[in-house]
């Protein structure tokens, strides 16, 4: 089973070298492709006006865009709630940025009250994502949240 307390306190460690968005969301992405068995994609949405725009990742080449509400990424910040996505293919207007996709985990992530992005982890396998991931990443992303820095001041 995938121990995410042990992810979480890696996050807060290097939060505290340096909570500027760009390095800590490109090493969160890192974590959670290291330690997360069975996926084919980790990384970042930003909201950016009306819509979303990639974020650090790792994985295939993605979806540049998305707008509210399209997808299960723009579903989640449109809603502000989490979405756990046994099948994707059964998802109304699931975005197909890798083929190979077959379930998904989105996470909003919150500055000030407002979602200011999304986690989004995808799976070859269907059903992939529990209730312990979706707990796990909860904490995660909460643990972005309080730390996170997006002005260049960041240290
Ligand atoms: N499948 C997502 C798009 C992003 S990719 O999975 C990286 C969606 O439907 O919002």
């Amino acid at each position: 089973m995938t121990d995410y307390s042990i992810m979480t306190e890696q996050l807060k460690a290097l939060a505290e070298t340096d909570a500027y968005y760009v390095p800590l969301f490109s090493n969160a992405a890192a974590i959670l492709w290291e330690a997360l068995p069975d996926i084919n994609w980790a990384g970042f949405y930003l909201v950016r006006g009306e819509q979303l725009v990639l974020g650090p990742f790792q994985g295939k080449v993605a979806c540049v865009h998305i707008r509210r509400g399209a997808g299960v990424c723009g579903t989640a910040w449109e809603r502000d709630e989490m979405q756990l996505v046994p099948d994707v293919h059964a998802f109304p207007g699931h975005i197909a940025c890798d083929g190979a996709s077959n379930s998904e985990i989105v996470v909003p992530i919150h500055r000030d009250g407002e979602v200011c992005g999304v986690l989004d982890i995808d799976s070859p396998s269907f059903g992939r994502f529990s209730e312990a991931d979706r707990e796990g990443l909860e904490e995660f992303v909460r643990t972005l949240e309080r730390t996170v820095i997006f002005s260049e001041e960041a240290v």
